[in-house]
């Protein structure tokens, strides 16, 4: 197509992808020209300010390595992340939330009841439940995976002074899908703001804070795997969650006012733990595959 205006430069695009391109990808590609080339229309793109976007790009691409990955914490910034987990949430089971980036592989496996804290400081939380489908029939061969900040708001792959497993760890659950295990209250800590990313959130005065949380994926056979985030009830990042990620159902009360007769008899760390701990019961709901 030749003497392309503004006004048809979506359609000759289109016009030279071949026969051969994937109905998906064709269909993907259409509605996305349309709505980049409708947003530089209605705002009125200066040269300036698309040059900004692609050195905002170039400095992502500058700054992403194996352990770093800017292009990603913009799709979180962004509500991408959050928005394409949603748009595919199934409806009855319990949300998921983004998976950030801070999961490592083959973290310990540790039996029913198993312990987390170890030479951890932190107020003590105690957490189980139970692991089940849609219709509450418990999933006895599921495994609960969590991982977490330090009382210093550092995961352990971000802190030398941390064992490269610590606040890690999957867990079996029991016949009837129950699940048990104590770890401590996860702490607040910023996005990685140094890069672009950052300059984004600066220059619209939003927070780098992270609301606390535990990160948490639940697997069973036949079962979505749910990959979420469990939110203390009293953090004050609730509301300004940078990468959008906390939804109404994930939110528990980890104040630490259990009492000690709550402590089931299973949990590894029972004489361990002394002074005021939170005692949370909560169960994941699993979608079938
Ligand atoms: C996190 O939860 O660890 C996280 C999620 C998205 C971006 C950065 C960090
Ligand atoms: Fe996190």
């Amino acid at each position: 197509m030749r003497n392309v205006t503004k006004d048809t430069v979506s359609d000759a695009f289109m016009s030279y992808c071949s026969e051969e391109t994937s109905p998906r990808l064709r269909f993907v590609l259409e509605r996305l020209t349309h709505h980049l080339h409708s947003f530089a229309r209605e705002v009125e793109l200066t040269h300036e300010e698309w040059a900004k976007g692609i050195e905002l790009l170039t400095r992502a691409g500058e700054i992403t390595d194996n352990e770093r990955n800017e292009f990603i914490l913009f799709s979180d910034l962004l509500g991408m992340s959050s928005l394409v987990d949603m748009i595919h949430s199934p409806e009855g089971a319990t949300s998921s939330s983004v998976l950030g980036p801070f999961h490592i592989p083959g973290a310990p496996e540790l039996p029913v009841g198993g312990d987390m804290i170890g030479d951890n400081t932190g107020q003590p939380v105690v957490l189980s439940g139970r692991v089940t489908n849609k219709a509450g029939e418990g999933l006895g061969d599921a495994k609960v995976e969590i991982w977490q900040t330090a009382d210093n708001g550092l995961y352990s792959n971000q802190d030398p002074k941390q064992s490269a497993f610590n606040l890690r760890a999957r867990f079996a659950v029991a016949a009837d899908g129950g699940y048990c295990l104590s770890t401590i209250k996860p702490e607040t800590y910023t996005v990685p703001d140094d890069g672009p990313g950052g300059d984004m959130l600066k220059a619209t005065g939003r927070e780098p804070w992270r609301p606390a949380h535990l990160h948490v994926i639940v697997s069973a056979p036949g079962h979505r795997t749910l990959v979420t985030e469990l939110f203390p009830a009293d953090d004050p990042y609730l509301d300004e969650d940078p990468v959008f990620g906390v939804r109404e159902d994930l939110i528990i009360d980890m104040a630490p006012d259990a009492d000690r007769a709550a402590l089931p008899s299973n949990l590894a760390a029972r004489d361990a733990i002394q002074g005021p701990f939170a005692a949370i019961e909560f169960d994941f709901v699993l979608a079938p595959e």
